[in-house]
């Protein structure tokens, strides 16, 4: 292990800490009423999850020179948004998953309404919290905040991506094709994870959230790639969701359009196109390109 791979360990448990504390705190509490429904939501929330978007709100908000205080809230939002958009994608009528972060599916554990409930009140607490905490100095900022991750969360972004993905079943899409669906489905949640993280500061112009913006856009698209090509090679254990979904399912992939190695080479080129966008930032963006790393090597 190498002392930069030691480094990002310390520096990302330490975020984590941070990133559970705040979901703890902002998430009801289990025993207020209707408890079933908040006993679910923090049963698809916590425990579990890499937790890769608010690390990235976090190492974004550090380029930025951001409070923390105000990134723990806007990563926190964006996650309970990825947390319900995994609800939702587990359902029996989107990916009928039994499986997710190592414990049975919401609606599994609890039932179909509410698994639909738990996404519908995880979308608006999330937009709840970038509404009631002062996030931005400027109001104006803020409110940038609130359209970007709306915009990032609805029919422009992830929903329309999902909207695609299952229009797709059985289908074989082009390599183009493949990427506007994975940039909406999962990219534009990434992306707006740095963004956030970003407009928690004041440390960027323009430009440079411009260079920040299409390193997220780049590692959002590799991220997807790489969940397609975990899918088809590693194990359910590994994973903690069900391996092998994607063909069973007639899903359109990386994987099945180029195949498992071109995939991975097309992951690593990713990454490389994204670290070069960061290269204007120097070793201020030593989170990022480690998060970068992480996303394209991860094992599960
Ligand atoms: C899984 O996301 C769904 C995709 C958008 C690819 P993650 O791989 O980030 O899932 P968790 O949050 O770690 O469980
Ligand atoms: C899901 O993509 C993207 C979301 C917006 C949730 P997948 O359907 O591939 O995610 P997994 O593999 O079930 O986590
Ligand atoms: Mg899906
Ligand atoms: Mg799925
Ligand atoms: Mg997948």
């Amino acid at each position: 292990m190498t002392a930069t791979t030691t480094d990002f360990q310390a520096w990302s448990h330490q975020q984590l800490q941070r990133v559970e504390a705040t979901l703890q705190r902002v998430l009801p509490a289990p025993d207020l009423a209707p408890r079933r429904l908040h006993q679910a939501m923090r049963y698809a929330v916590l425990e579990g999850g890499k937790r890769v978007r608010p690390l990235l709100a976090f190492a974004a908000g550090e380029l930025a020179d951001a409070d923390p205080e105000r990134v723990e809230i806007a990563g926190a939002a964006v996650e309970l948004i990825h947390a319900y958009s995994l609800v939702h994608d587990d359902l029996p009528c989107m990916d009928d998953d039994v499986l997710r972060r190592g414990k049975p599916t919401c609606h599994v554990e609890y039932d179909e309404p509410t698994a639909l409930l738990v996404g519908d009140a995880l979308q608006s607490l999330a937009f709840q919290l970038v509404g009631e905490y002062r996030l931005a100095d400027e109001l104006k900022t803020q409110l940038e905040m609130v359209k970007l991750l709306a915009a990032a969360a609805g029919s422009r972004g992830m929903a329309g991506g999902q909207a695609i993905d299952l229009e797709s079943v059985g289908k074989s899409l082009t390599v183009p094709e493949l990427e506007f669906m994975h940039i909406h489905k999962t990219g534009a949640l990434i992306r707006a994870s740095a963004l956030l993280g970003a407009h928690c500061g004041n440390g960027l112009g323009a430009r440079e959230i411009g260079q920040l913006d299409h390193f997220a856009k780049l590692i959002g698209l590799a991220f997807q790639v790489v969940d397609d090509v975990l899918d088809s090679e590693s194990s359910t254990a590994t994973l903690g969701k069900t391996a092998g979904k994607d063909a069973k399912d007639g899903k359109p992939t990386y994987v099945s359009a180029i195949g498992v190695s071109r995939a991975r080479e097309l992951a690593r080129e990713l990454r490389q196109n994204a670290l070069d966008a960061l290269a204007g930032f120097g070793a201020r963006a030593l989170r990022l390109r480690q998060l970068a790393d992480f996303i394209v090597l991860r094992k599960f």
